[in-house]
């Protein structure tokens, strides 16, 4: 490879890396390999100067994608929580305090919230910072992100609360978010998150504040420190914080006694699985601030807290078989097929392997006892093997290297964990997943029509792809066993009724890889019919909001095979909406055409999604953190000292609320 090759790939690789780092939180190589390989390239680029190109992944050192969060050290370390999972150890972490204190005491029991924690410093009333745990002793600084929690207060009210303080507590996704975020990723295809504490960590790390609002992150604050703080006891203080603002949880009970604390614990290791958050456990607190001074710390946590963790529930059951599912992309998954057993109110009878690396590393054997978990996670997933109970000589479990279904063989991308069947037109499941996906509900709505009978409209040969949806006959509907004639009627109607369907939508449901809802919708916005899209080249696609090479190549793609050009090409003779309406499309301007603009601060006449959406509508790009390429930052009340700062070294204007909308024609 010459040294000009080596630059084009090291400058394709590093804008995938930055891709899967900053948009979809999920790295493929650390920073150390990431630092190299761009230095790599900055230095050939300085060898052949010939090849500049202001897009490359260099170009953005130092400006908007410096995005190493700035450190800062906590005033306070952030400790951690003594972990105990026995009454007998709460036992003795009680009588241990008893012994030293030599007096009377009250425990505060909280529930323990499994987020991920965060430090808040308020100055005379107003949040100054936000920093993430980090290593204890240092975190990142988030605060621009954490701003973007409603549930946290910019400023604080009423009365009483310290110059200077910290508050502690944790950040969260409501399960109803986690739930719908990973519906989302799952129809872009993108990782799905574990549970909500690492989609509430990955959450605070983007680098786009208004993405982080899209999140609808959540709250609650547990420990307040300072030098002046109104009261002598924890649960008091919080008391007060919570008539400052603060989200308080109201979980938060002080007691007298051991039973009283082992009432709590039982009724809440229930309870809580009506709650709207994660928690994996229960906090003690020895309430008065002057006896945990008293107790003190041991080098890792405070002598005056424990954790009691609720059992994450366990069961012991014997795995039967390994069977392979194909995905609608080809994507292979392996199921472990267990002896049904009890496990948090169901019975498991599968559990996802997720790859095969996870199988190797668990060195599953067939016939082997498993341990299965639900934990936080929704699918209950295998979290070991119990070695006394394998059977001697029995079979160890390989992935497959064929596709169960169509016996092509697989492939595995590089950087990939997932093996992938590429015999997309041919392989019954991906040929039925991809008609499934089609008259799905999010998709084309097709009433009348469900995966039963699209499998049965497949076995009989009347459908392969989802054009030929729209020949089916009724007479040949009516004589299928089951159907009939009212059930024949009803999917005609529903297929006439998807031809009403937004082009959005259309666009969603055709399934083209990486093309998930949110991003069909940006897509229409900037290229409003199908064939503006797919006659965009790759820098016109890039140039989109939210639309990264990842998901631009595989439009390419898909619009270079003529299978599916040919397809689209019968979904529109078939009367399917193939360009936005005129209404969707109007009040769209290029006012802000070929300007990225930066929002901060708190605004007073909309809110900070509506001015995201509004930038979008007249063909501005909104990002995250200010460079030379900013066009101007659109700022409200209490914009960022930091952000001021970093506009003011690099000559970017400031626009206020009113002169913005004033340039976009509102009011
Ligand atoms: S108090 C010095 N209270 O658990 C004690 N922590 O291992 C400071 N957590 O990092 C923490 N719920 O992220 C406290 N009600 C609660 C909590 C809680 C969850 C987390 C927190 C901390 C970890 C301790």
């Amino acid at each position: 490879m010459t040294e000009i090759e080596r630059i084009d790939q090291l400058r394709e690789d590093l804008h995938l890396h930055n891709y899967n780092y900053y948009v979809l939180n999920t790295p493929v190589i650390s920073d150390k390999e990431f630092d190299d390989l761009m230095r790599e390239l900055q230095d050939l680029e300085a060898k052949h100067p010939e090849r500049y190109d202001e897009n490359s992944p260099s170009m953005r050192v130092g400006s908007d994608i410096n995005k190493n969060f700035t450190q800062i050290a906590h005033k306070y370390p952030m400790l951690s929580l003594g972990n105990t999972y026995s009454q007998a150890e709460v036992t003795e972490f009680y009588e241990r305090v008893c012994k030293s204190l030599n007096e009377d005491f009250e425990i505060c029991c909280e529930m323990k919230f499994d987020g991920t924690s965060i430090s808040l410093t308020y100055e005379h009333g107003k949040l100054v910072r936000a920093v993430t745990r980090g290593d204890g002793a240092k975190g990142d600084d988030v605060t621009d992100n954490v701003k973007t929690i409603r549930t946290i207060p910019l400023k604080l009210h009423g009365e009483g609360y310290p110059d200077s303080f910290e508050i502690r507590g944790e950040i969260l996704m409501p399960w109803e978010v986690f739930e719908e975020l990973n519906r989302e990723r799952e129809s872009r295809e993108e990782p799905l998150f574990a549970n909500p504490r690492n989609a509430a960590s990955g959450t605070l790390k983007l680098q786009n504040s208004s993405q982080v609002a899209a999140r609808k992150l959540d709250a609650y604050l547990y420990y307040m420190l300072g030098e002046s703080l109104p009261c002598d006891g924890h649960y008091e203080n919080l008391k007060e914080a919570e008539k400052w603002g603060f989200k308080i949880s109201p979980i938060t009970r002080k007691v007298h006694s051991l039973q009283e604390i082992f009432d709590f614990i039982s009724y809440w290791d229930v309870e809580r699985k009506n709650l709207p958050v994660a928690t994996d456990g229960i906090v003690l607190k020895v309430n008065s601030l002057r006896q945990q001074k008293n107790l003190g710390y041991t080098a890792k946590s405070p002598r005056w807290a424990i954790a009691y963790k609720f059992q994450a529930e366990q069961a012991l059951t014997k795995l039967l078989k390994v069977t392979y599912q194909v995905g609608r992309t080809g994507a292979i998954t392996p199921v472990a097929n267990l002896e049904p057993v009890q496990l948090s109110g169901t019975i498991v009878k599968r559990a996802s392997l997720h790859n095969a690396d996870i199988i190797s590393s668990l060195d599953l054997h067939l016939g082997d006892s498993v341990y299965v978990e639900k934990g936080g996670e929704i699918i209950p997933k295998i979290t070991g093997v119990e070695p006394s109970m394998r059977i001697a000589g029995s079979e160890k479990v390989t992935f497959i290297t064929h596709c169960p279904e169509c016996g092509s063989k697989l492939v595995r991308y590089e950087d990939e964990a997932a093996h992938y069947c590429t015999n997309e037109t041919l392989c019954p499941p991906q040929i039925k997943g991809k008609i499934e996906h089609f008259i799905s509900r999010r998709a084309m709505n097709i009433e009348g029509l469900g995966p039963e009978t699209v499998d049965v409209f497949y076995q009989e040969g009347m459908i392969q792809n989802v054009a030929d949806l729209y020949q089916l006959k009724a007479e040949d509907i009516a004589r299928l066993e089951r159907l009939g004639e009212k059930s024949a009627e009803n999917i005609l109607q529903g297929l006439e009724r998807s031809k009403e369907v937004p082009f959005e939508r259309v666009l969603f449901a055709l399934g083209i890889r990486f093309v998930g809802e949110t991003v069909a919708k940006k897509l229409c916005r900037a290229f409003p019919s199908i064939d503006l899209l797919s006659g965009a080249s790759l820098e016109q696609l890039v140039q989109t909001d939210e639309i990264g090479i990842r998901i631009a190549q595989s439009i390419l793609l898909y619009f270079s095979d003529e299978k599916n050009r040919c397809l689209v090409e019968r979904l529109r003779e078939a009367g399917l909406k193939m360009e936005a309406d005129a209404e969707d499309r109007s009040g769209y301007t290029d006012l802000l055409a070929g300007s990225s603009i930066v929002i901060s601060g708190v605004f007073q006449h909309h809110s900070r999604d509506e001015y995201k959406a509004l930038i979008e509508k007249h063909g501005g790009k909104n990002v995250g953190s200010i460079s030379k390429k900013t066009s101007f930052i659109l700022a409200g009340d209490n914009m960022g000292p930091s952000k001021l700062e970093k506009a003011e070294k690099l000559g970017v204007r400031i626009v206020s609320e009113d002169e913005f909308l004033q340039m976009i024609g509102n009011e």
